[in-house]
């Protein structure tokens, strides 16, 4: 599979986006602008790209010193287990070097393990009001 890993957010169709994320069950609610706005407003991002179609995501939050949260990390369905996302998390985690950076996974340990990542126990969580509140659009 012949992929591209790009640090932009140049000419994405994020409504087709969102229409591949509903198909890998991955749709966490995010109106196609939201998504993007979300990217936009992230400290890092890199997406596949094979042709016209991105094929993967994910982005990082950072403060640029010392603490960074690794989110929205998607390989779409048929094209996994080609490298796509190793490369993606690989190219984030360059921009944010002396950061640590944790993340959230219920399924995908030896996944992150094989990018250095370790478990910890610890995390605790809330949902300020309601999860994308359903009044914000
Ligand atoms: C988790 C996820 C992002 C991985 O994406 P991916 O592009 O398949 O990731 P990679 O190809 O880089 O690595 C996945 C596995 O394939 C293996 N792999 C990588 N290249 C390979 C190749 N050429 N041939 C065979 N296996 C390969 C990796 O070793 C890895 O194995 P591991 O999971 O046992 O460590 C993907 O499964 C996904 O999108 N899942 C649904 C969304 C999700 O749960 N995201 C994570 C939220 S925390």
């Amino acid at each position: 599979l012949k992929f591209s890993i790009r640090s932009d957010l140049a000419g994405i169709d994020w409504g087709a986006v969102k229409t591949d994320l509903a198909m890998d069950d991955f749709d966490n609610g995010r109106t196609p602008q939201e998504l993007s706005r979300s990217f936009e407003n992230s400290h890092a991002v890199a997406l596949a790209w094979s042709g016209d179609r991105v094929i993967g995501t994910g982005r990082l939050l950072a403060d640029g010193v010392c603490n960074a949260y690794l989110v929205d990390v998607w390989t779409k369905g048929e094209h996994r287990r080609n490298g796509i996302a190793s490369a993606m998390v690989r190219r984030l985690l360059d921009s944010v070097p002396g950061h640590h950076v944790i993340l959230q996974t219920d399924h995908h340990e030896s996944f992150y393990r094989s990018l250095g990542f370790t478990p910890r126990s610890g995390a605790m969580e809330v949902v300020v009001g309601t999860w994308l509140d359903p009044d914000r659009i």
